[in-house]
């Protein structure tokens, strides 16, 4: 397993379960857990990724060396962009939405449609139940969802998930 040292400098988002580092390009999910196993998640997001469902491509399972844990991490395709949930009630401020590329202007602003990303999103999930992924209620939602600059949206965070 290849290794990987993370500094607070590389941080980029965090949920409840896990925190994730941006190193270039690449995410790297980081659970809190230092016992938490992601072969699960990983392998449910290589299904989805491989079934053309629209999420980040999931590359490998590293050991990240945080400051204060080591961890088994998910290394996958960063998606330059914001939370979803977080975009359509506002709480990401302007200059944070251009320093992620969703917009490159206060005009692009006044075009990110809340409908619009609602409807992309359930597009998406449906396509992965329609494959026979089922998502935990609690893990289903706008906030498990990152929009991108180019009108694209990523599902994220496959923990619990199952593939039936
Ligand atoms: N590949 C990625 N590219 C860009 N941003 C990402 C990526 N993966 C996750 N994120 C961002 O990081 C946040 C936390 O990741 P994630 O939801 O996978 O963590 P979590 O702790 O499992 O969440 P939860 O609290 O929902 O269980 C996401 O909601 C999303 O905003
Ligand atoms: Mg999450």
């Amino acid at each position: 397993m290849n290794a990987i040292t993370l500094s607070k400098g590389d941080y980029h988002d965090e949920g409840a379960y896990a925190e994730v580092f941006k190193v270039g390009k690449i995410a790297i999910k980081c659970p809190f857990r230092t016992e938490a196993d992601v072969a699960e998640e990983f392998e449910i997001q290589q299904g989805l990724f491989q079934e053309g469902i629209k999420v980040p491509e999931p590359y490998e399972i590293v050991e990240a060396r945080l400051p204060k844990r080591t961890v088994q991490a998910i290394a996958m395709e960063l998606i330059p962009g914001a939370n979803a949930r977080d975009l359509i009630s506002r709480k990401l401020p302007f200059q944070e939405l251009i320093s992620r590329e969703v917009i490159s202007s206060l005009d692009e602003l006044a075009l990110i449609n809340p409908s619009l990303i609602k409807s992309l999103y359930r597009t998406e999930i449906s396509k992965a139940f329609s494959k026979g992924f089922i998502s935990p209620a609690s893990e289903t939602g706008l906030y498990n969802a990152v929009y991108s600059l180019k009108n694209e949206l990523y599902l994220v965070d496959f923990t619990d998930w199952i593939r039936v």
